[in-house]
């Protein structure tokens, strides 16, 4: 069988069309081929999966061929041996041990935290009455993850007032690996690695003096990071201070920017959507399951229309067969969750905010926000119950319109966000 590749440059494949268009050409390759299709970029055998039986075999069938990519090689820097890098059987015993933390009946425990900083940023909003959605969202998405983390022990602490640099720090870090993956040289001693480094030492400090705490007097906190420091397995045996550092790191890394985006992208639905946002302020207000329901299906068609992470990428750690195309050990799988989501043999109306979609039957295998298998996102109750909680809210006690942009444009690096700050206005 014959490969299907878009037409790309001799010398560079197609590393210069994704680069440039990332979105639309995983769009094209679902619009123009089927089954697998191929390209190369970055100098790597890039293979796409275009249907669900496929993904499903990389990301849960067959997932013992598949490890991690090379597009985590930057967060292994910092993130370690935390979950979203760590490998095989270390990686199962630690998804095991921290699995119970993130159930839905654990996470309910944090409604009324999500619900007071939401009202907080309310407060702000009816100050500001014209105001930088990004901004806003990024800090209530930090709050609450922070507070779960540490619970109200950081309030006052010196370094919490550099938390935001340090997670900005890290973000800008992951995103600088990433690109510099796509061009040569692959690493620059930049300004931002040099900055990285001192926010790093920061951040374990941060960390360790709040370890230290917990240990000498556990009985006075309830917050995820004394829950870590207890954890046992079966044989008693818990994390030690470096596990524990990378877990938390990696819980700040794939748990903010991923909901804040999200957020964003579901205020910029609602913002442009009138008839929508209309129905769910009415529906919120009558209150009861219904409501309920409409706001869950509002946050799970932004996250099918704007996917935070909006592709999975895998390499072989053995040949495997995909579909009818060999792929060998050492390349890269690359799971087009934007594309799926927005396949129109799949969707109708695909690239129409509609919610109600998703009170009825939907194409399940081609909705893939928080991945599938194994690796599936273990903060997912987490990033729906937040995003559930903050939408029904602001709709509850405000009307908001957008000011801008009036067209959305995105950065597709560690996850899909808007390129541009969201500016609203209330009604
Ligand atoms: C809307 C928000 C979120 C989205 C779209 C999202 C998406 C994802 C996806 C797609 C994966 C799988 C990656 C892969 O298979 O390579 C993942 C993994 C993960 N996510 Fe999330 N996530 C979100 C929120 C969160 C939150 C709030 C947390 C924690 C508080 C979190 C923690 C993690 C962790 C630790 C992993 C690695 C799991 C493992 O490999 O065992 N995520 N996420």
């Amino acid at each position: 069988m014959s490969i299907q590749q878009p037409k790309g440059h001799w010398f560079w494949g197609n590393t210069k069309q994704f680069a440039s268009n990332t979105l639309g050409f995983v769009q094209d390759c679902m619009a123009n081929y089927s089954g697998v299709c191929y390209a190369k970029i970055g100098f790597k055998n890039f293979y796409l999966p275009l249907n669900a039986v496929l993904a499903d075999h990389v990301l849960r069938q067959n997932n013992k061929s598949y490890k991690k990519s090379f597009a985590y090689a930057g967060l292994k820097v910092f993130l370690g041996n935390g979950l979203l890098t760590n490998e095989g059987q270390e990686w199962l015993a630690q998804r095991r041990l921290i699995q119970p933390a993130f159930y839905k009946e654990s996470i309910s425990k944090l409604t009324d935290l999500m619900l007071k900083e939401t009202q907080e940023m309310i407060a702000q909003w009816k100050v500001e009455k014209e105001f930088s959605l990004t901004h806003h969202i990024n800090t209530l998405t930090r709050n609450i993850i922070t507070k779960a983390i540490f619970g109200k022990d950081l309030e006052g602490n010196k370094a919490l007032e550099a938390l935001p640099h340090i997670l900005a720090s890290f973000r800008q870090y992951g995103n600088d690996k990433m690109k510099n993956l796509l061009k040569l040289p692959l690493w620059m001693p930049t300004a931002s690695n040099r900055q990285f480094k001192t926010h790093f030492r920061t951040f374990k400090a941060l960390l360790s003096e709040a370890i230290a705490q917990r240990k000498q007097s556990p009985e006075k906190y309830q917050d995820i990071l004394a829950l870590f420091i207890q954890l046992e397995d079966e044989e008693g045996n818990r994390m030690n201070e470096q596990q524990v550092f990378d877990e938390i790191a990696t819980l700040f890394i794939a748990g903010q920017e991923t909901t804040s985006n999200a957020l964003q992208f579901a205020f910029y639905l609602l913002a442009t959507h009138h008839e929508v946002k209309t129905k769910v302020k009415q529906s919120i207000v009558k209150g009861g399951e219904e409501a309920t329901k409409l706001v869950d299906a509002c946050s799970k068609e932004s996250l099918r229309l704007y996917p935070p992470a909006w592709a999975i990428s895998r390499e072989a750690i053995n040949d495997d067969v995909l579909g009818q195309v060999k792929v060998k050990k050492g390349d890269t799988v690359f799971v087009p969750i934007y594309a799926f989501h927005r396949d129109p043999s799949q969707w109708e109306q695909a690239d129409i905010f509609i919610p109600e979609r998703f009170l009825e039957e939907y194409p399940k295998k081609y909705y893939l926000p928080f991945g599938t298998g194994p690796r599936f996102c273990i903060g997912n109750h987490f990033a729906m119950q937040e995003m559930n909680i903050v939408i029904a809210e602001v709709l509850k006690q405000l009307d908001i319109r957008l000011i801008s942009p009036t067209k959305l444009s995105f950065t597709t690096l560690m996850t899909l966000a808007p390129k541009e700050e969201i500016r609203l206005a209330l009604v």
